[in-house]
């Protein structure tokens, strides 16, 4: 067996259609898995499938919101009548909301946040996990945080708050499944330029690139590697973890 084979393997990855969740795509079909991407907008669903299968890779993509458990469910139900089965879950798909000091955000605001980076990841593993365990399979469960979880986000509470729940998730359904051989982990990226990053102030950019050990951001290609180790058996003996892709940001001492 390679280290890093995923030969035969399906993975989904949400807000796989750009940016991070395109990066980890593209390290997953370069290792032979077969990838369904979920994501909203059609056009850039179609664009990332092009780019896939333009790397030699085979994907398709499902348009859902996922902040709506139906849509969820639905796409999965798409990828399994497609594929057959699902073996490995990237719930990356996920957002800032509203910038802004807490005081000042509506319950809508509040709401519509944890909708996209929280309750959108329990809407995806939840079919996954059933399925799973239906097939009696193991698999592989990774939700992509942030570094936001350890060291907060000013003025995107929201956003701290949510990162750092989906770890307490991690840990809880490592625990769920771990004899059923289900492995759970988090990667909590640093600064990497993306349609996210777009919106970022000058003032934090420049810090992001202060407090990088290498003084770089991080690149997407950066981010292939990790999603390969995380779908394959080498992780087998992984669960439960969060881990930091961040140049050293949350360690410099300044
Ligand atoms: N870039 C960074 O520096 C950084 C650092 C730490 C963590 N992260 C995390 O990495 C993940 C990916 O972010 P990114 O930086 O790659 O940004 P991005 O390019 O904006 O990607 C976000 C992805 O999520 C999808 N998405 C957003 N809302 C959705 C919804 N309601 N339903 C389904 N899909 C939805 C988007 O596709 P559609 O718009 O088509 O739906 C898109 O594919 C996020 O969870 C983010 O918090 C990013």
């Amino acid at each position: 067996m390679e280290l890093f084979d995923l030969s035969d393997k399906v993975a989904i990855v949400t807000g796989g259609n750009g940016g991070i969740g395109l990066a980890y795509a593209k390290g997953l079909v370069k290792a032979g898995a077969q990838v369904a991407i979920w994501g909203r907008n059609k056009r850039k669903n179609n664009q990332a499938v092009e780019a896939l299968t333009a790397l030699g890779g085979d994907a398709i993509a499902f348009a859902a919101d996922l902040t709506r458990r139906d849509e969820a469910l639905d796409a999965f139900q798409a990828t399994v009548d497609h594929y057959q089965k699902v073996d490995i879950c990237f719930a990356n798909a996920g957002g800032v909301g509203r910038s802004g000091r807490l005081h000042q955000l509506t319950s809508e605001e509040w709401q519509a946040v944890l909708d996209l980076n929280l309750n959108s990841v329990v809407h995806t593993y939840q079919p996954v996990l059933q399925h799973l365990l239906d097939r009696g399979a193991p698999g592989k469960l990774i939700v992509t945080s942030s570094i936001a979880a350890l060291v907060g986000a000013g003025f995107a509470s929201g956003y701290a708050a949510t990162k750092a729940a989906v770890l307490g998730l991690t840990r809880a359904l490592a625990v769920e499944y771990g004899r059923k051989g289900i492995q759970v982990n988090a990667i909590l990226p640093g600064y990497i330029e993306t349609e996210l990053t777009s919106n970022a102030t000058d003032v934090f950019r420049e810090a992001m690139l202060r407090r990088s050990c290498s003084g770089k951001y991080g690149t997407l290609e950066q981010m292939e590697g990790i999603a390969v180790f995380l779908a394959s058996a080498s992780s087998d003996f992984m669960t439960g973890q969060s881990i930091v892709l961040d140049g050293g940001n949350t360690i410099y001492p300044l």
